[in-house]
């Protein structure tokens, strides 16, 4: 059965880029077809400024949320990162096959490296060394499939890479992994900005929806959504990523090719209309199972704790043969 591994990282409240790039996915397909694991991965949640409380909040709200999006724990396994040790034992390990030129040429390292170096912050090392970490994730758990969103392909390109070496150098121990993206909406951008994909780290809210939204805060980012000055309504992700965007949240949400529904919508206001309308529809049942959750902390705790033994059980073989193959000596 094919081996799926993702992850979420708990740095700010999940937004509809998580969910409909990646999330929905898990859901809808991952976890019925595959062996599949799904994780908050706390831990990259260390390697930019942060407050311990809100990590600690936002890991159990993201795990709520997973579980409110439909993740059955009966079908998938679903933990925190942080709990199982094989992920940091194993990311060492692979700090010694990649190469600094490799990290540095990353490109959410050089975007996030910039961003805070214009903050007068200083980086941390975690950041730069964030993406091996993110491969130990993948290649603790033999992982076949990778469903991501398009954000994050690079680092599963350095994945390969990382097995690959690995494998020809100290002899065959890892499955060399591959990236799967959503047909539509695998780079959902920021409605304000609609060059910038819709990040739940960034500060700027109105153009970020966000799953836990009220349905009036959702119509109102939406309502306000940037397009351009043209008037007739055109799928032209290039020259107006603006309304493209728009279209490929509306396809995303109800089926359909957002070219095909370009020609359905006579002005913006319209579309705008139609899209806030889905959006808030989409997210009412997650909404709904979130709060149901929240009355039950002590189910949510038992299904991660439940699910950290599980994933424990299938990386320590992994991260062992690893070990030994790199010439570790055998505890
Ligand atoms: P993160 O937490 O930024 O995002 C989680 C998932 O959501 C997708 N995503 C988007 N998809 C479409 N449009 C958007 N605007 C959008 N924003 C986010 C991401 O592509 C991702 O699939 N490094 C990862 C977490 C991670 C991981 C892993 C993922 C750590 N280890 C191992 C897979 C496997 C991250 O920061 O995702």
């Amino acid at each position: 059965m094919t081996r799926v591994f993702s992850g979420v990282k708990p740095t700010g409240h999940l937004t509809l880029g998580n969910y409909l790039g990646a999330i929905r996915r898990w859901v809808d397909v991952d976890q019925r077809q595959s062996d599949a694991l799904f994780c908050v991965v706390d831990l990259h949640a260390l390697t930019v400024d942060h407050d311990p409380a809100r990590v600690r909040r936002l890991t159990r709200q993201a795990a709520t949320l997973l579980l409110a999006a439909g993740l059955d724990p009966e079908l998938c396994t679903v933990f925190v990162q942080s709990h199982v040790d094989e992920h940091a034992r194993l990311s060492y390990v692979m700090e010694c096959v990649a190469t600094d030129g490799e990290m540095r040429r990353m490109v959410q390292y050089k975007e996030k490296a910039a961003r805070e170096r214009e903050r007068g912050g200083s980086v941390r090392l975690s950041l730069l060394t964030y993406p091996v970490l993110m491969a130990a994730d993948i290649l603790a758990y033999g992982t076949d499939e990778v469903p991501v969103g398009d954000d994050q392909t690079q680092h599963v390109e350095l994945t390969r890479d990382l097995a690959v070496r690995f494998n020809q150098r100290y002899g065959h121990t890892f499955v060399v992994p591959r990236a799967t993206r959503p047909g539509v909406a695998a780079r959902v951008m920021n409605l304000q900005e609609p060059t910038s994909k819709m990040g739940k780290s960034d500060d700027s809210g109105p153009g970020i929806v966000y799953l836990l939204d009220e349905p009036d805060a959702v119509r109102k980012k939406v309502m306000r959504a940037v397009t351009d000055s043209a008037a007739e309504v055109v799928y032209d992700p290039q020259e107006r990523p603006g309304v493209a965007n728009l279209l490929e949240i509306l396809a995303a949400c109800g089926g359909g090719d957002p070219e095909d529904l370009s020609r359905g919508y006579q002005s913006y206001g319209a579309l705008k209309k139609d899209t806030a309308e889905a959006v808030v529809e989409l997210l009412r049942p997650v909404q709904e199972r979130h709060k149901a959750l929240c009355a039950e902390p002590a189910y949510v705790e038992r299904v991660l704790r439940d699910g950290a033994e599980k994933a424990r059980g299938m990386a320590k073989p992994m991260v062992d043969s690893a070990y030994r193959a790199i010439g570790l000596l055998p505890a």
